[in-house]
């Protein structure tokens, strides 16, 4: 894995003042097939890393910490200003995990808060890298624990989706990860057949930690509903869409009909991918985006409007918003023999809404790991 082509830009203005690092670090974005919000609740999903990243130039330093942000300020984006990183440092001081001192230069070619797992990238990429730095011997597990207990510090209650995605993902494979014992596995994408694109909405995500802390306790009070009505804890593969009429409160009937569905469409998809169905495999997709939008009620406008859209006029097969919602990118399956011409798309976009919308190619790419010098040359 080499540097991208921004990245090798900004690492040559680093390199003019610093020198060369110690060593650099690449943390990817995440897509995820299918299985949204169905992590925090012990269901299934199926993210791979995409070769969108974001990279750490370290290097030891006698005195003093220094973090240099090479485009935007990372950190004080995704935590709105309290450090996300700073957590980060206590959650490893807090573990007795001592660290010398250290400069960091951090660039990024994910766009932050485009629900492409901007936040994972930087707490995995920053341990990982100090990891290596200071010979500490954490292990992937440990990266991903410290990563989500310091993405929990600045209030985003989320699953271990994306972590798992940034640290353990391979080239063309999807990983399979059960998220209720986090036991892994992975899926061939066979790269002919299953083509993939982002389509990002321009909208992004700041602050949408309420919004989501909010679904994932509405759920947990809907299921303690339903298993104070059984008599006993309830597990979510137990519960059928007939026992939803006991709950009072139909937003939660919603809530927890999203999981159920869900859950059921990652395992259908699972399949298509390995009979290499992709007809069924866009079904899933689209009956993803329409139950997270109706039942979940986490897509926005525009994410509405263009996932029609690309349906309509054949562009994508199968297409949904990915991640956790309120802004950033659809993924879509792309239709190979699409005839309608992509200008026409976008120009309607910006007509409707005043944004832009742009697309980015993906591939399902390895996870987080060390860029050899060799490599910049
Ligand atoms: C965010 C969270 C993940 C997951 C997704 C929705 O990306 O960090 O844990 O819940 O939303 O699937």
């Amino acid at each position: 894995m080499a540097l991208s082509i921004n990245a090798w830009a900004k690492f040559r203005s680093f390199r003019e003042k610093y020198g060369d690092p110690d060593l650099i670090v690449r943390a990817p974005g995440r897509a995820n097939i299918i299985g949204e919000h169905v992590d925090y609740c012990g269901g299934k999903v199926m993210p791979f890393a995409i070769q969108q990243s974001m990279y750490f130039f370290f290097s030891k330093v006698n005195a003093g910490n220094e973090y240099i942000y090479l485009d935007c300020d990372a950190d004080s984006e995704h935590s709105d200003g309290s450090g996300l990183l700073k957590k980060l440092e206590a959650v490893l001081l807090k573990h007795q995990i001592e660290l010398g001192n250290f400069r960091v230069a951090i660039t990024s070619d994910i766009p932050i808060g485009g629900g492409l797992s901007s936040s994972s990238a930087l707490c995995c990429g920053f341990i990982y890298g100090l990891n290596e730095l200071f010979q500490k011997d954490l292990d992937k597990t440990d990266i991903i624990r410290y990563a989500s207990a310091a993405e929990y510090g600045v209030g985003v209650k989320g699953g271990l989706m994306d972590q798992h995605a940034v640290v353990f993902s391979k080239a063309n494979k999807a990983l399979y990860l059960d998220c209720n014992d986090h036991s892994f596995g992975y899926l061939d994408l066979d790269p002919e057949l299953f083509q993939f694109e982002l389509w990002d909405t321009g909208i992004r995500h700041k602050l949408m930690e309420s919004k989501y802390n909010n679904r994932r306790e509405t759920l947990e009070l809907a299921m303690e509903e339903l298993s104070m009505h059984k008599g006993r804890k309830l597990d979510y593969n137990e519960v059928k869409p007939e026992d939803l009429s006991v709950l009072k409160d139909p937003v939660y009937r919603l809530r927890i009909r999203h999981v159920i569905s869900e859950r059921k469409r990652v395992t259908e998809a699972k399949r298509a991918i390995e009979t290499k169905d992709i007809k069924v495999l866009a079904q899933q997709l689209n009956a993803s985006h329409e139950s997270l939008r109706d039942n979940y009620e986490v897509s926005w406008k525009e994410a509405d409007w263009l996932q029609a859209k690309l349906i309509e006029h054949g562009f994508s097969l199968g297409s949904r918003m990915v991640g956790g919602g309120f802004g950033g990118h659809l993924i879509c399956l792309k239709n190979k023999n699409a005839a309608y011409d992509e200008q026409e798309l976008l120009c309607a976009y910006k007509r409707q809404f005043g944004i832009e919308a742009t697309k980015r190619e993906v591939r399902a790419s390895s996870g987080i790991g060390l860029i050899r010098s060799a490599e910049l040359l």
